[in-house]
Parts: structure tokens; sequence; C-alpha cells
């Protein structure tokens, strides 16, 4: 049976400690099984624990290193309100992808009963704890997530939310670094270009997050009030699927790898949902140069030796499709956005087929 993280971040004991600094971990309440069916809508969208992996926890943002949201300024923190503060509440990362609307994965809001009422996203903090003068929190207002997400198998482990507030009116601010909130839209052809994993030498990644920085194995959780970012290799789609092959886990065609191995640098609990991105150019400009390539998704532990850290691939053809389904959301120019969705059907075919043999398919 697979092992992975989310099927065991949701054994984790419901109600958990808060993430303060060193003890407990992110919120979470009751999993109930699978929700949705279609690329369903959740006006009350669910959250579970934004953890995974359990028991086998052992690192985080390990070999990372403190980051300020100038440098991330699409970072956002997902928070359930009713803990009071983000970070009380603190659960998950999330990307702003326009003024509205911030990616995340599936499984952060997927597998409770948890109303999208009940959370927010904190932007233009660095800091959870308190959060940044002249940061943002803004409640989301509904949830969606694709149709095909797997909670088994975690394949196509995307959502998108909706929030009650633009994040700021008229143009965008510049993504270069001079403002702290600012979006990278999903571009899913230059995230291929940009995003390899099978090149030689290795393409090089940037994670960022506020999710677990303990890299002692066994010991209790440390989740970070300030944002971290780790720099980590691509890892090539076959050395990946043979990791995750002694584990009976899929690595399927919506997933893409990085970090873990030799290098001890991974993203962890609490990271899932954030970005995984690339600099485009050399000499790099980041941010302004970097492609949203992944979203922290799952590991098997976190940094340890033999197995890359898993990332929900914005380059893989199902997880376009569900970008342009998002409604009133343009990730593609307007204009490339019907033929997508022409498209949609036929990856939908296909992507059935390979969640099928994979595993039972639910969610
Ligand atoms: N599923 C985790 C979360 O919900 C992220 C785990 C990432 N694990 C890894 N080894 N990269 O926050």
């Amino acid at each position: 049976m697979p092992v992975i993280g989310v099927l065991a971040c949701l054994a984790w004991v419901s109600g958990a400690a808060r993430p303060q600094e060193g003890t407990g971990a992110p919120p979470r309440s009751n999993h109930e099984p699978a929700l949705a069916r279609a690329a369903s809508v959740l006006s009350a969208g669910a959250r579970t624990d934004g953890n995974a992996d359990g028991a086998r926890a052992r690192a985080s943002i390990v070999g990372g290193a403190g980051a300020s949201i100038a440098g991330f300024p699409f970072q956002v923190a997902l928070y359930d309100t009713r803990a009071g503060s983000p970070a009380a509440g603190f659960f998950c990362g999330g990307v702003i992808v326009d003024a509205t609307h911030v990616l995340t994965a599936a499984h952060c809001v997927v597998g409770n009963s948890t109303g999208a009422g009940e959370i927010s996203v904190l932007a233009g903090s660095s800091s959870l704890d308190p959060p940044d003068p002249g940061s943002v929190r803004d409640p989301v207002s509904s949830s969606a997530f694709d149709a095909h997400y797997n909670p088994q198998s975690s394949d196509d482990d995307i959502a998108l939310l909706t929030l009650a507030r633009p994040l700021w009116t008229g143009t965008a601010p510049a993504l270069n670094g001079s403002s702290p909130i600012a979006p990278l839209p999903p571009d899913p052809e230059r995230a291929s270009t940009y995003g390899n994993p099978n090149l030689s030498p290795a393409v090089v990644a940037t994670a960022s997050g506020w999710g677990d920085v303990n890299p002692a194995p066994g010991h209790a959780p440390s989740y970070p009030t300030s944002l971290r970012a780790v720099q980590m290799p691509l890892v090539s789609e076959s050395v990946c699927e043979e990791q995750y092959a002694v584990i009976e886990q899929p690595i399927t065609s919506s997933m893409i790898c990085a970090g873990g191995g030799k290098s001890h640098v991974d993203t962890c609990y609490g990271d899932s949902g954030g970005p995984l991105v690339v600099d485009q150019d050399s000499p790099a400009r980041p941010p302004e140069d970097y492609v949203l390539v992944g979203l922290v998704d799952f590991g098997n532990g976190c940094a340890q030796s033999g197995y890359a850290g898993v990332y929900t691939r914005i380059a893989s053809p199902a997880v376009m499709s569900f970008l342009a389904f998002g409604d009133g959301y343009s990730a593609t120019p307007i204009g490339t956005q019907a033929k997508h969705k022409k498209k949609r059907k036929r990856h939908r075919r296909s992507h059935h087929v390979r969640s099928a043999s994979s595993g039972t398919l639910r969610g």
C-alpha cells in the first residue's frame, strides 16, 4: 500500500497544538472522507491539517535560511481564523496569482468541514507573529479544487482560492522585490521550459514557507514564525519514480520532484501549497524572473536520504486545464483560455486512465 505524506497527514491526531516555535503542529480539524467529485467549487471550503508524513517527520526547510517576503511577494500563509491569529491558525502556504486568487494544494482545503469562511490568507508578511506592518489579512470566500485530485495518490493536488477582497486595485504590483505583495501567475509553458527536471546539471529551484524546521528525527516539530526559503536541485522523473517505487507511491506526470537525497534539503509539514520556483535568467534576477514550477505537496518524511520532495507540477496538462478552469481567473492570456478548455476533455480522459490504474480514484 502506498505510504505517502498526505495520507499520513490525515492520520495525524485532530485538534493538535498550535504551531508554536519548538512545539506542536499546524492546527487541524477532523478529517472527513474525500469530499469532492467534480471540479468542485466549495462555497464553504474545507481544510485539512496541512501536514504530512506523520511519525516519519525528520526535517524541513533543511539547509534553508530566513527569507524576506519581498523576495517571495507571491507567498501567503493560510490560517484558520478561529485560532485567533495567523501564527496560531497557520496550516499551509499558497501562491498569489492575481488580485483575488491564490493557488494552494488541494490537500490543504479538502478533507474536512472547515468552511472557506474560516480560512484567511496573510499576504505581505515575512513574520506570522506578529504580522509585518502593512501586511494584509484576506478571507477566502470560496475554493475550487481539481476534479481529479486523488487524495490517496496525491495526483493533481491543486486548488484555487478566491479571496473576499482584492489584494490590490488597478495594475498589479511589480514582481521586482519592491513590493511585499505581488502575483506570480502560473505559465505552464515557461514552467515546462525552465523547470525541466531531466537536465544535467540539474536545474536549481527554490521553495519557501513557514513549515517545520526541526531536522532531528523523532523530535517535536518546530514551526518558525519567520519565512524561510531553500534552494535545491530538481530531481529527474526516473530517479524520483525509482525512489518512490520503494514505498509503492506512483510519481505521476502531475508531479515534479526536488531536493531530498544526498542534498538533505527539503520542504516539510506546513510548507504545502507554497511555491517551488526556478529562476529563468542568468544572471538571476529574483523575484522578477521567477517561474512557478510547482506547489509543495508531499514526501516520505522530510529530507530523508533517498527521497526527493514531491510537488504538484504546474506544467502538467491536467494541472494546466484546471488552471484554465478557474472562473474569472486568467492564468493564461484571454483567448488562449478557450483553446485550453477545448483540450480539456482529451486531457481528462487520458488522465483518468492514469489515475484509475494507480489506485482508487477518489475526491
Ligand atoms: N504535505 C506537507 C504539508 O502539508 C508537505 C510535505 C512536504 N514534504 C517533503 N518531504 N517535501 O505541508
